[in-house]
Formats: structure tokens, sequence, C-alpha cells
């Protein structure tokens, strides 16, 4: 039976609070977005998913209950700061946000063009930043924004000075807007994820990646640092 056909079954809540709960997630196409939407649906929330490659957001709606979908890009930033508004007309209102968008890049600086640069400060800090943008003022006392940076924060490693300036921009501004909005009781959780096992290094926009070690289990992961504290069970806020 393909994916698609395949039905879930649903998950008691247990403790995680998220039943009922309306949730836009942005880079759905991606492992960890993909990962994330299918948890939140299975566990009863009502997801609307946004992503770059047409054909595989249409297979993860199918997988989650036929929900609405939306295919964007990261270079219109515009585009990006509208996805909770629309987030709102198909959910009929707005709870949480995940943003899992971004690009991995490597290569020394002096090797990493313009274009590169560009791109990796786009997609993974730019973007997101104006996904959140846009759902600060829909969001409600309670409401939660949850966006992917990563590790490279607090690790920089060499070799990815490009794509570690742009998360720890992003996580810099995350962790403003978190004090900015922490009086309005909206949540802004800054998830630094580890390295995981999966393609995402393979897929970097310029470079190539050096050899990693096994990286963490993609769904437990997911699972801990993520889904866990989006639902306000636990977590690190900024
Ligand atoms: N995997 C890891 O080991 C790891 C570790 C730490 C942090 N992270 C971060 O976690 C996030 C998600 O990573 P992942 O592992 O899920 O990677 P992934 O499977 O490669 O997914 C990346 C996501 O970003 C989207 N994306 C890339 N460029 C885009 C563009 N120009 N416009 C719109 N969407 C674009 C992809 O869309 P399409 O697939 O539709 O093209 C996909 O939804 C990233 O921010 C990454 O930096 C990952």
């Amino acid at each position: 039976m393909s994916d698609a056909r395949r039905k879930e079954p649903r998950l008691p809540d247990d403790g995680v609070g998220i039943t009922g709960a309306r949730v836009l997630v942005v880079g759905a196409t991606g492992e960890i977005g993909g990962l994330a939407a299918r948890s939140l649906h299975r566990r009863g929330a009502a997801v609307a998913l946004a992503g770059r490659d047409a054909r595989r957001l249409a297979e993860r709606s199918r997988r989650s209950g036929a929900c609405p979908h939306r295919v964007f890009d990261a270079y219109d930033l515009d585009g990006c700061e509208g996805l909770a508004a629309w987030a709102v007309r198909s959910l009929g209102g707005l709870d949480r946000v995940v943003v899992a968008v971004g690009v991995a890049g490597f290569g020394s600086a002096e090797h990493v063009g313009e274009a590169a640069a560009e791109h990796l400060m786009t997609v993974n800090a730019l973007a997101p930043m104006a996904v959140v943008r846009g759902a600060l003022p829909l969001l409600e006392a309670g409401g939660a924004v949850a966006v992917v940076t990563g590790a490279v924060v607090d690790a920089p490693p060499r070799g990815m000075a490009d794509y570690a300036a742009a998360k720890a921009a992003l996580a810099v501004w995350l962790g403003v807007v978190g004090r900015e909005q922490r009086a309005r009781g909206v949540r802004v959780l800054d998830v630094r994820m580890p390295h995981l096992e999966g393609g995402f290094a393979a897929r970097a926009v310029t470079g190539s990646p050096p050899a990693l070690p096994p990286g963490a289990d993609p769904v437990a992961t997911v699972e801990r640092l993520l889904v866990a504290p989006l639902a306000g069970a636990a977590g690190r806020e900024r």
C-alpha cells in the first residue's frame, strides 16, 4: 500500500496538548517538516502545509487527511509573510506555526560565491523571519511558533561560515522576538536541532559535506525537540 493510501491511526493526545490546534507547517516537504506535520496530524491537530515541491506537498497533504496545502518559494519574502494569513483562511484561525525551511552549504568562506551566500542567508534566515513576521499579528495568547535553527549556532564548524551565520542571525532574531512577544503570551521556540540521519547535508546548495558522524534518530528527535515543546509540554524558550 502506498504512503498516500495508508491510513495512520490517530494517537492519543498523551498530554502534549495539541489536539484541535490549528498549525501551519512551513517546509512540510522536508524531512523535519514532514515528520512534524505527520506527528501533529496524528495527534489531532488541524494542519496546513506549505512547501516548494508541489508533488511532494500534495502527497503529504493526502497523508494528513487531505489538509490545505500551498506552494511557496523562500525567495518570495512577501509570499512567505503571507503564509500565516493563508493558514488562517484555510483553518479558520491559527494557534501554532512550525518553520523547518533551510538548505546547507559547505566550503571555506573564500570558496563560497556571492550567489550561494545570498541563497544561504535568504532560505535559512530571511524566509523564516518573514514567515514568523506574518504570523505574529495573527497569533493570540497561548500561541507559539517553533523555528528550526541548528546546533551550529552554539558550535559553528569550519567550512560552514555562511550557513552557520545565517542560522545564528535567525537565532538572535528569534531571541529578541521571543522577548517582545512574552507579554502577549506568544511563545517563540528556537529549535537547535542536532545533525540527524538523512540527506540534508547532501542537498547542499554549494560545496560537499565533510565526513559526518552518524546523526540522531529523526523521528524521536523531532518529537522531543519540536513537537513536544510546541505543544507546550516542555522545552526551551528563548
Ligand atoms: N537534518 C539535519 O540534520 C538538520 C540539523 C540541524 C538543523 N536542520 C535544519 O532543519 C531545517 C529542515 O531541514 P531538513 O533536514 O528537513 O532538510 P530537508 O529535508 O532538505 O528540507 C528542507 C526544507 O526546506 C525547503 N526549502 C529549501 N529551499 C527552499 C526554497 N528556496 N523555497 C522554499 N522551500 C525551500 C525544502 O523544500 P522542498 O523540499 O519542497 O524543495 C524542504 O521543505 C533546515 O532549516 C535545516 O537547516 C537540519
